[in-house]
């Protein structure tokens, strides 16, 4: 059976004993209460969206443990942590100012329960409002997974372009905010354009401005993307259907660092880091004349390949529990997980639309589910037409795995790297992939 998320979405991590009223008011306000030990330890790990607050309850902490508290929460610096100060504690004891300094706000007690839930609902409210950016944006911890944010975390600080790749709905959007959101041009402009919905006559007047009578209906002066993204980042989606004579152009901002605004020949200065994607193959898309080599080396310097959503494990459960989670914070809806079936047919789809399509089947779902569980048919993910008998399709599929990695392996003479490229995969699923189908690496070679 699939992994359960360790952690819900919102979530009060408790340092003592809650009283039995105290945990009923949180829960019914949603907040689930995880009771820790004060002298126990504690792994608090975090995805995504999910909430999680921490409560030090020094109404019943033994003096004896306020050492261990301390190495605790200084191993988990981003975790804000409120503390509730005993009975009649008008002065701070002087053992409690280290754990405190940790504390972003104190309540005494008697806890007046409503307003630490307002509080706590405020602190939910505000975190909703600014969703993650950067790598922890991307939920998953699969290897594949891991290899992509390692990648966009050495990426982000380095000033030179890059490439996303990735099939349709696997996050490539995301991962240029999430590299703008880590450079130092965060708080500067992130402007994003389609290159392929943009009508091909006026995407270098849209890409690079033009000057007043550039051509007919030019009545005015306009500044194009470039210019008025200005110390920050542009993201050129679907760069593979940006036309040649725009692609020259771009050459240059990457060459050199200029524009040039449409009936103008005058080169400005622009400063914009260039992030670009693509699901077509601009390799091939080079071959057949339609994308210029030159461009296509220059933007191919940091590739960052998004791994297809069916290479990615059990990342199906927790980003469908992800879902869920945030559709049951914005929407009324009876649907709380999923049953197993669910999670197995999630598990063996093969997900064309990859995230995308991961998304809306679960948001379908938990409008049409009818219980707590959401069920096969309400993902629909049944099995269409004939039933395949199980052990058939498990054999088909598991050939149709081994051809593709032989056939990946052979493509790029048996390098490793090259080869995971291919597959979008990580290194390690090629050799664990390698292993499992018994092929022997340096007989093969
Ligand atoms: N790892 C992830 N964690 C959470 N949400 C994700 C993740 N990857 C993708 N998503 C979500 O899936 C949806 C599709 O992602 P995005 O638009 O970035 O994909 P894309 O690769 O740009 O798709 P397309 O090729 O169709 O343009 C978005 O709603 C995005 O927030
Ligand atoms: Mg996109």
């Amino acid at each position: 059976m699939a992994a359960v998320p360790e952690i819900p979405a919102r979530c009060v991590i408790w340092f003592g004993q809650p009283l039995a009223a105290e945990r009923t008011a949180l829960a019914a306000a949603g907040w689930q209460v995880r009771g820790v030990a004060t002298d126990g330890a504690v792994a608090i790990g975090m995805r995504g969206n999910d909430l999680v607050v921490g409560l030090l309850d020094l109404r019943s902490v033994a003096p004896s443990h306020l050492t261990h508290l301390q190495a605790v929460l200084d191993q988990h610096r981003h975790l804000r942590v409120l503390a509730i100060l005993p009975a009649g504690a008008a002065a701070v004891h002087p053992q409690w100012q280290p754990l405190l300094a940790c504390c972003t706000e104190t309540f005494s007690a008697p806890l007046d329960v409503s307003r630490l839930v307002q509080r706590l609902q405020e602190l939910g409210d505000e975190q909703q409002l600014q969703p993650p950016s950067g790598a922890q944006a991307l939920i998953g911890e699969s290897p594949a997974l891991q290899v992509t944010r390692a990648a966009l975390r050495k990426f982000a600080p380095v000033e030179l372009p890059v490439l996303i790749t990735g099939e349709t709905g696997t996050g490539k959007e995301l991962a240029a905010h999430a590299l703008h959101a880590l450079s130092s041009r965060h708080a500067r402009p992130f402007l994003a354009v389609n290159c392929g919905a943009i009508p091909a006559a006026l995407v270098q007047s849209e890409l690079f401005g033009h000057e007043r009578g550039a051509f007919t209906g030019a009545a005015n002066r306009r500044l194009g993307l470039f210019e008025t993204a200005s110390g920050g980042t542009v993201f050129l989606d679907e760069i593979g259907d940006l036309p040649l004579d725009a692609q020259t152009n771009l050459l240059r901002v990457l060459q050199e660092g200029t524009i040039e605004r449409v009936g103008s020949n005058q080169p400005l200065a622009v400063d914009v880091r260039v992030i670009a994607a693509t699901h077509v193959d601009l390799e091939q898309a080079v071959e057949r004349g339609q994308f210029r080599r030159d461009l296509f080396y220059r933007l191919n310097v940091l590739r960052l390949p998004l791994p297809a959503l069916r290479d990615r494990g059990s990342d199906i459960t927790l980003l469908a529990e992800h879902f869920l989670a945030s559709f049951r914070q914005r929407h009324v809806t009876r649907a709380r997980g999923f049953s197993s079936e669910a999670l197995q047919a999630m598990q063996q789809f093969r997900w064309p639309g990859n995230v995308r399509e991961l998304l809306n089947r679960v948001q379908r779902a938990a409008i049409v589910s009818e219980a707590e569980l959401i069920t096969v048919a309400d993902l629909e993910l049944e099995p269409e037409g004939i039933e395949v008998p199980q052990r058939l399709l498990h054999d088909v599929r598991q050939a149709a795995e081994r051809d593709a990695l032989l056939r990946a392996l052979r493509q790029n003479d048996f390098n490793i790297t090259a080869c995971a490229r291919t597959m979008q995969v990580s290194r390690v699923t090629v050799y664990r992939l390698c292993r499992k189908h018994q092929l022997a690496l340096p007989e093969l070679r």
